[in-house]
């Protein structure tokens, strides 16, 4: 379906006097939710000189919060701001005086992960034992991104039509999985626990105060409650030093030979977390992963086909070229950064943010990352203007060495990020004939669906896959005529006296790899197998042609038996193999040489019979 035009952005709709605290409140969810009105609504903001938008939340304070007092207790509309005020967002950030807190992050899991704490200490002790843990050499990074491409593509990208969202979370998944040492057995409570644990998070920052969903922070807290007790078991296991961990991964082959996962490294050098502190920061950090980097990949290449980018002549040189690449990617996330919003709570009144914005103590504020990063940045097309996205801009938050002193919770695990998101980004834009889908009703261009303006729900785009394997299977199952023992010896007999003939219309045909008929459901039905090269329609036409006196023969025991003589009316015969034609499970199809087709592999001698 076509595009919807972006809402408009006008402030006046927010005035009291024109509309109710719900109207103003849904109005302002729809500009933050689409990435050209809240680039608009940001603009807006900047060019009347307003740091800031205090809006009427839904979100009520309630009881359940660990530091709400009695007399915090309010019902109806809590008053938000929305700060988009680069400066003051810098200063938030900064937090110098310790007087801004991470306390809206506490809802989420157990509440005690370095993100969601004010205790200089306590989250001290997180990031060194962080540190110590992750992987620090590139080389290592890399391999472990080639790992979990490969991985993910294989279900993920394995015909023409995907959904970029899906790859590229399941990819951070795999990254994450092998990353941080977890069992193959575990993938299932990963993908759970970190869905769960996005959304909850996106509803803590943001959705909680536009809409509600109840189960959001009660599931994630389950979910992620979950892996967190496998995590401490798996800790607790690789104390023991066992070199069987973890479990079902088989490392060599994966060319991660000598990594030792995060949570090796974590037990040997607990520093002085416990058990269970350990296991928060497994948790903790994958929570930040997979969703943040989902996003990134799918806002930069949504950029990119934005910018008509990938029809230029030189794209293979610019996809070679990873620092002109990682330009792109790190001007497209400035313009939309993949983390696009942070909660801040004001634990006393403030007077000093640099837009002379004054805080009430206790006033929750969302900061506006993109009103920030966007303040250098034009129109992405413009190289020159490019040139100014060398640097991250608040993508990982403050991060030290790019602003003094940095921030105290600026993203530990951006070294693992960038050339993750990278190299999935690059993977993308080498599929052969790379294009986004179209809307069968009307020819437009289906484009990336995000839920409230950050989180990247659906991308869909198609590839030539056919160009990056070659073979597919063809597994026709059609039902045996009553009597079924009288018509199946028949069917045997038939295959036994013609097989010749089949054999002899198979090679010529140079198309097909493997075929073969097997009897299943105790002869009630009949499964004709092969593994055929090229266009689905061409190749079952050609056998119509040239042995549908053989098809004619067998469809005699065959129940629905399309039109006959076969050859005759092709058409029906497609038509009849198409329907009756079973998918590989799960769409799962192994080659061992995806790129050969018969005739090239005929074409040596040493195959030939
Ligand atoms: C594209 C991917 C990523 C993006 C965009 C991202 C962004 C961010 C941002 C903006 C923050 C600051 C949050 C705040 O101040 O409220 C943050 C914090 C954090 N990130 Fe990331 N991150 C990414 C990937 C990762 C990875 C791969 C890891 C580790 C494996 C990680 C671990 C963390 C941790 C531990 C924190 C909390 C730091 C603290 O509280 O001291 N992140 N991230």
């Amino acid at each position: 379906m076509k595009r919807k035009p972006p809402p408009k952005v006008d402030l006046t709709e927010l005035s009291g006097e024109r509309n109710s605290p719900y109207v103003r409140n849904r109005k302002l969810f729809e500009w933050l939710g689409d990435d050209e009105a809240r680039a608009s609504l940001y603009a807006t903001l900047s060019a009347a000189g307003k740091p800031c938008l205090p809006f009427p939340s839904r979100a009520i304070r309630n009881m359940e919060d660990k530091d709400c007092k009695r007399e915090d207790l309010r019902s109806g509309h809590e008053t938000v701001f929305l700060l988009a005020h680069a400066e003051d967002i810098k200063h938030v950030l900064a937090n110098r005086e310790g007087r801004f807190s991470n306390e809206p992050y506490r809802a989420l899991g157990t509440g005690t992960f370095m993100l969601a704490l004010d205790d200089v200490d306590l989250r001290r002790k997180q990031i060194a034992a962080a540190r110590r843990a992750f992987p620090t050499s590139e080389e290592e990074v890399l391999k472990l991104c080639a790992f979990a491409i490969d991985a993910a593509q294989v279900m993920s990208l394995r015909g023409p039509k995907f959904d970029l969202a899906e790859f590229s979370e399941q990819v951070a998944l795999r990254f994450c999985s092998a990353l941080f040492g977890f069992a193959v057995k575990d993938y299932g409570r990963i993908e759970a626990a970190m869905r769960a644990a996005y959304n909850g998070l996106n509803y803590q920052i943001l959705g909680r105060h536009f809409t509600t969903e109840p189960l959001a922070l009660p599931t994630a807290e389950r979910l992620m409650g979950e892996l967190l007790g496998r995590s401490a078991l798996l800790i607790d296991e690789y104390q023991l030093d066992r070199d069987d961990l973890p479990e079902g991964l088989d490392k060599m082959g994966a060319g991660l030979g000598s990594f030792v996962p995060v949570m090796k490294k974590l037990a040997r050098m607990p520093g002085e977390l416990n058990g269970e502190e350990l296991a928060v920061l497994v948790v903790g950090a994958m929570a930040g992963v997979v969703g943040n980097v989902q996003a990134s990949v799918c806002i930069a290449v949504d950029a990119i086909f934005r910018a008509n980018k990938l029809n230029e002549a030189s794209r293979a040189a610019w996809l070679d070229n990873g620092d002109e690449l990682q330009l792109w990617i790190t001007g497209a996330l400035r313009l939309n950064p993949p983390v696009a919003f942070l909660p801040r709570r004001a634990q006393a009144d403030i007077k000093n943010l640099p837009s002379g914005l004054v805080l009430k103590a206790g006033a929750e504020c969302i900061l506006c990352m993109g009103a920030a990063t966007r303040q250098a940045l034009g129109q992405i097309s413009d190289l020159r203007q490019l040139r100014e996205a060398e640097k991250d801009g608040l993508i990982f938050g403050l991060v030290e060495g790019e602003f003094p002193q940095g921030g105290p919770h600026s993203c530990i695990g951006a070294d693992l990020a960038r050339p993750l998101v990278r190299e999935i980004v690059r993977h993308i834009l080498r599929l052969p004939g790379l294009a986004e889908q179209l809307d069968p009703e009307d020819a437009s261009v289906i484009r990336l669906e995000k839920r409230w303006g950050f989180g990247c729900v659906r991308y869909p785009l198609i590839y030539r896959s056919d160009r990056r394997r070659k073979q597919q299977s063809l597994n026709v199952s059609m039902r045996i005529k009553a009597p079924v023992g009288q018509n199946a010896s028949a069917l045997r007999a038939l295959i036994r006296i013609g097989a010749p003939r089949i054999e002899r219309a198979l090679r010529e045909a140079r198309h097909v790899h493997f075929a073969w008929f097997e009897f299943i459901d105790n002869d009630r039905r009949l499964v004709l197998h092969t593994v055929y090269d090229g266009d689905f329609g061409a190749y079952i036409q050609h056998f119509a042609l040239v042995v549908g006196d053989m098809f004619d023969l067998l469809f005699q025991h065959i129940e629905d038996a399309p039109q006959m003589p076969v050859a005759k009316f092709p058409g029906e015969f497609v038509d009849l193999i198409r329907r009756y034609n079973m998918a590989p499970a799960m769409g799962y199809f192994f080659s061992a040489y995806p790129k050969s087709d018969t005739a090239q592999i005929m074409r040596d001698e040493r195959f030939r019979p």
